[in-house]
């Protein structure tokens, strides 16, 4: 069916203003990781990405290895830019992101110059792009200089192949050297990449969320419903097709009886705030304008139709986050923590 996007894309979404930079980025973003690889139905992924675009949001995030197979999300959302988006270029952030093992031998991952540069290339050329709008450091690499790595960002961004520079899950000391580099450099920093949710508040206790708000950097921040046990979900258990029964990146132990209670203390609370648990979530998630955007993930279109709900209440009393507080703590969630402990 040839898709034509909905005239009314633009009434209401919220857009908000990435850092100190001039870009607006939609209050939601959609991420590409899961649901896009050879294990999913092209069709599928057409609907997610089209009921996305349809309500406003503009931003799709992806990078080097998501599928599986590696390459391979990219490679269907070339086809659907292909498909569904052409003519809509201008209209779209596209990003990604190079950092995590991608191909055989010492230049496959992390941060060097070399691997940066390759993976940049073969993201566009899969995506058939001739740049992406962000690019992105995927993971510290302690045994890189970080100039190097920035010095490859900043040449990426200067040579047209990527519009802005961002980095992920790097703490905040590291963040502040990595953006002092760029800014010498003559590149700004864009944005930066946690993982982030009601569940997982690194960002809070390493300080990271304030150093970005002091430095002016936006800020995007994955997994806010924790890879969907911060959804309805899971408040009875695990049903047959979630991701934590996929034995993928979401540990099916994590979800125990003591997590599946505090689940349902927050989907409550939530009631009682007119919204999903999802909505809540990711309402927490952009509470303060502390968060640029929340970076969700969705595995049917009517999925990111009620993650979008979340809109029309993203404020919270002192007594609803005093409320959420008490619920916060779910184990060992963060699988990101080995970079932002670097
Ligand atoms: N920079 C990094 O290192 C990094 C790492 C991880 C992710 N990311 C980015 O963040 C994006 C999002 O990650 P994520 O997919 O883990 O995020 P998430 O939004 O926390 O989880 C998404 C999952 O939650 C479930 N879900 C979503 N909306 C729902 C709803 N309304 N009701 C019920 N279930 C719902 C779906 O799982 P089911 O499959 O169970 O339906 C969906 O696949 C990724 O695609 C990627 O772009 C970046």
């Amino acid at each position: 069916m040839p898709y034509t996007p909905a005239d009314n894309r633009y009434d209401t979404m919220v857009y908000r203003r990435c850092g100190r930079s001039g870009l607006k980025l939609p209050a939601l973003s959609l991420g590409l990781w899961h649901n896009f690889g050879h294990d999913t139905p092209h069709d599928t992924k057409r609907a997610i990405c089209q009921t996305a675009f349809d309500a406003g949001i503009t931003h799709f995030d992806l990078a080097n290895n998501y599928g599986p197979p590696p390459g391979s999300a990219e490679e269907a959302f070339g086809e659907i830019l292909r498909t569904d988006f052409a003519g809509y270029r201008d209209e779209l952030i596209i990003s990604s992101k190079a950092g995590y093992m991608m191909w055989p031998g010492p230049y496959g991952e992390l941060g060097s110059r070399k691997y940066l540069m390759s993976s940049c290339d073969q993201s566009l050329k899969r995506m058939g792009l001739d740049y992406v709008d962000i690019f992105y450091s995927h993971r510290f690499d302690p045994e890189t200089p970080l100039e190097e790595t920035m010095q490859a960002l900043h040449d990426i961004v200067r040579s047209g192949k990527a519009l802005y520079a961002g980095i992920s899950s790097y703490n905040a000391q590291r963040t502040k050297e990595a953006v002092a580099i760029l800014t010498d450099l003559g590149t700004p920093m864009l944005i930066h990449q946690p993982s982030y949710n009601m569940l997982n508040r690194w960002v809070e206790e390493d300080g990271l969320k304030e150093t970005l708000t002091d430095l002016g950097v936006g800020s995007i921040a994955f997994t806010p419903l924790a890879q969907g046990m911060l959804t309805g979900k899971y408040l009875n258990g695990i049903p047959e097709g979630s991701r934590a029964t996929q034995g993928k990146s979401l540990n099916a132990d994590l979800i125990n009886d003591d997590t599946i209670g505090k689940l349902n203390k927050l989907n409550d609370i939530a009631a009682a705030r007119g919204q999903t648990l999802a909505q809540m979530a990711i309402a927490w998630v952009l509470r303060n304008g502390g968060i640029t955007t929340a970076l969700i993930g969705a595995s049917k279109p009517s999925q990111v139709t009620d993650c979008i709900g979340a809109i029309d209440n993203l404020d919270f009393t002192a007594e609803e986050l005093a409320a959420i507080d008490q619920w916060t703590d779910a184990g060992d969630i963060n699988l990101w923590a080995k970079s932002s402990n670097s």
